[in-house]
C-alpha cells in the first residue's frame, strides 16, 4: 500500500499496517547493541509503526510493557525492550533461584540449567541433535549420546521426566511472498525438575527448551543446528503463592557459537559467541521481511505472545501446540506451504508423536489453568485435548489425525455461539480467518476459533480487513478481502 493512499484514509481507520510479530527464523545474539533501530527504514512503505522512545517508555508502567501497542494516533508502537531491562530481569530471576549452580547468572549457560534440574550429564547438543524417539527411550539415549561414560552411576531418566516433540512450524515462516523459499521446524524439549535437584529445592518445576530450525528444502533439516534457542522455566504453582513469577523467559546462544546481531541500521552482523551461554535478545526481522532486522530483548518481547506483559509476574503461559493448524497449513485448498508433505509435519513421528503432544498439551492446560483460569488460551488448549482424546494415556488407538476448522471452535463463557460444521457462513469464513489471522490471533488479543469474540468484533474486523490494515503480514487480494468482509458481517 502506498503511503499517500494510507494517509488519505486518514484517521478513519488508522490502524497501523505493521509488521508481524513473527520472529522469522532468526538467531540469538550475545552482546547486544543498545541503540534503537532508527533511520534505516525511514523511507519504507511500511511506516505505520515506530519504536518506542526512551521518554515514552518511562511513561509505561513496568508491568504493562508489551511488544506491540496501539497508540492514540493509531500507529503501532514497538517496545523491543533493552539490554538494561534484560539484565535487570535476569537479576530478578536469579534471586528466585537461590540454589542455582552458577553464581553469576549472566555468565551461566544451558549446562548450568541442566545441572540445576538434575540432568548433569545430558548435553544441550545431544538434546538438539537426537530424534525425539531416541531421547525419550533411555536405553537408546545411552547408545546415542556423545558422552556415554558420563552417565555411569546416573539415575536413569524416567518416562515423564523428558518429553520431546518436533514439528513443522508455520508461525516462523514468512507468508509475504509465496511460495515460501525458507521453511521452519521447531523442537520442544520439556524437562521436569528431578527429585533432589536444586531446582526442586527452589520450587522450580520445569525447563522448556525451544530449538528453531530453518531449511530451504521443504523438509526437516536433519543434522543442522538451531539458529536460535528460546526457553521458559516454570515454577511450582502453590497455594498460598510462593515468591516466583508466573513463568520465566530466557534465551541462549546458538550452539554453533555464531550469534547474529542487528546494528542500528538494521544490518545483521554475525559475531562469535560462547555456545549455549545465556543471551539477552533475539535478532529478528518482521514478516514484512524487507524491513531491517532489530534486537528484541527478554522479557518484553516474549510476554505478549505468551499471554502476559512486563516481566510476566502473572499470567505468563506456555503456548499450546496446535497440530490441527499445522496440518491445515500444508493441505489444499488454503495451505500456504503445500510443498511440505503431511508426513513431515510431525517429522515422521505419526501417532507416537501425537501421544507425546497430547501429554504436552495436558501439561500446558494445567499450567494455563494455574496462571489464568479464565483465558481463551486455556479454552483453546482444552478444545484440542477434547478433539484428540483418543491419544490420552498413550492409548494404542491414538490416530495421527487432524480436524477441519469448523470442528475446532470453542465457546466463550456466557455465550452459546460456536463455529458449526455445515453452517454456510462458518464453513466459508473460518478457514479464511484461520489462514490469515490465526498466526497472531491465537496467542494474543483474541482467538479466531472463539466465534462469540469474533462476532463481537465484526465491525472492526470488516473495517480493518476492508482497508487492508489487517492482516499485516501479507496482502490479501480484493476478492479475498471482500469475502471476509461480507462473511464477517453476516455473523450474529
Ligand atoms: C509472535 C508470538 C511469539 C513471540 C514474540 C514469542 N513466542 Fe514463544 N511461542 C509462541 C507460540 C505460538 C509457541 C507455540 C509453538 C508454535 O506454535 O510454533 C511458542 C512456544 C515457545 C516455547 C515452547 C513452549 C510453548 O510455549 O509452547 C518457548 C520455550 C518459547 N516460546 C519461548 C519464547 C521466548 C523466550 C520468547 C521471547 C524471546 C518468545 N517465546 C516469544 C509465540 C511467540
Ligand atoms: C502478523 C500478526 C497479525 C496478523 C496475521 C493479524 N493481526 Fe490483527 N492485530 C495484530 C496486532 C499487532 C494488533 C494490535 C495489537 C493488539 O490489539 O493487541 C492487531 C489488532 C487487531 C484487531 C483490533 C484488536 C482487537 O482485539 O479487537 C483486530 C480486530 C484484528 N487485529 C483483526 C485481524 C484479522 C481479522 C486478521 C486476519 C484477517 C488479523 N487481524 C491478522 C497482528 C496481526
Amino acid at each position: 500500500m502506498k503511503r499517500a493512499s494510507m494517509l488519505s484514509l486518514g484517521s478513519l481507520l488508522a490502524l497501523a499496517l505493521i509488521l508481524s510479530l513473527g520472529f522469522l527464523l532468526s538467531v540469538w545474539a550475545s552482546s547486544p547493541a543498545q541503540e534503537a533501530p532508527a533511520q534505516a527504514w525511514a523511507g519504507h512503505e511500511y511506516q505505520r509503526f515506530r519504536f518506542v522512545s526512551e521518554g515514552q517508555r518511562k511513561g509505561i508502567a513496568a508491568a504493562d510493557r508489551q511488544l506491540l501497542k496501539m497508540t492514540e494516533d493509531r500507529m503501532l508502537l514497538i517496545d523491543n525492550g533493552s539490554l538494561e531491562d534484560a539484565v535487570k530481569y535476569y537479576g530478578e530471576v536469579a534471586k528466585r533461584f537461590p540454589n542455582f549452580p552458577q553464581k553469576d547468572f549472566l555468565k551461566s549457560g544451558l549446562a548450568d540449567v541442566l545441572t540445576y534440574f538434575g540432568y548433569t550429564p545430558l548435553k544441550a547438543g545431544d538434546l538438539q541433535r537426537l530424534d525425539p524417539e531416541i531421547l525419550m527411550n533411555y536405553g537408546e539415549l545411552l547408545k546415542n549420546v556423545s558422552n556415554p561414560n558420563d552417565f555411569r552411576g546416573f539415575a536413569p531418566i524416567a518416562k515423564d521426566e523428558l518429553l520431546v516433540t518436533r514439528f513443522f512450524a508455520p508461525k516462523i515462516i514468512s507468508v509475504k511472498v509465496l511460495p515460501a523459499k525458507e521453511f521452519g521446524w521447531r523442537k520442544v524439549v520439556w524437562l521436569k525438575a528431578r527429585r533432589g535437584s536444586s531446582a526442586e529445592k527452589d520450587k522450580v518445576d520445569s525447563f522448556l527448551l525451544l530449538f528453531n530450525f530453518a531449511s530451504t528444502d521443504p523438509k526437516f533439516p536433519t543434522g543442522k543446528a538451531a539458529g536460535q534457542i528460546q526457553s521458559m522455566i516454570t515454577p511450582r504453582y502453590e497455594n498460598p503463592p510462593n515468591n516466583h513469577l508466573s513463568a520465566y523467559f530466557l534465551v541462549y546462544n546458538a550452539l554453533t557459537g555464531q550469534c547474529p546481531e542487528a546494528d542500528r541500521n538494521g544490518n545483521v552482523v554475525v559475531k562469535p559467541c560462547t555456545p549455549g551461554q545465556i543471551g539477552f535478545h533475539l535478532t529478528a526481522s518482521f514478516d514484512a521481511n524487507d524491513l531491517p532486522q532489530a534486537n528484541y530483548f527478554v522479557p518484553d518481547a516474549c510476554a505478549q505472545c505468551h499471554g502476559t506483559s512486563g516481566t510476566g509476574e502473572k499470567k505468563a503461559k506456555v503456548n499450546y501446540l496446535d497440530t490441527d493448524h499445522w496440518y491445515d497449513r500444508v493441505r489444499p485448498p488454503d495451505g500456504d506451504f503445500k510443498q511440505v508433505a503431511q508426513k513431515d509435519v510431525l517429522v515422521g513421528g505419526g501417532s507416537q508423536a501425537l501421544r507425546v503432544i497430547y501429554k504436552l498439551n495436558e501439561r500446558i492446560r494445567a499450567q494455563n489453568q494455574a496462571v489464568d483460569p479464565d483465558s481463551f488460551q486455556l479454552r483453546a488448549t482444552a478444545k484440542w485435548l477434547d478433539l484428540h482424546q483418543d491419544c490420552r494415556n498413550e492409548s494404542p488407538n491414538c490416530t495421527d489425525k487432524s480436524w477441519l476448522p469448523t470442528y475446532r471452535g470453542f465457546k466463550k463463557p456466557g455465550s452459546e455461539l460456536v463455529w458449526t460444521p455445515g453452517n454456510e457462513v462458518d464453513e466459508k469464513l473460518l478457514p479464511r480467518l484461520n489462514q490469515a489471522c490465526f498466526r497472531c490471533h491465537s496467542s494474543f488479543s483474541y482467538h479466531v476459533f472463539e466465534k462469540a469474540t469474533v462476532a463481537g468484533k465484526k465491525d472492526t474486523i470488516a473495517d480493518y480487513v476492508g482497508y487492508g490494515f489487517m492482516p499485516p503480514d501479507r496482502k490479501l487480494d480484493d476478492a479475498t478481502k471482500k469475502a471476509i468482509v461480507d462473511l464477517v458481517k453476516k455473523l450474529p
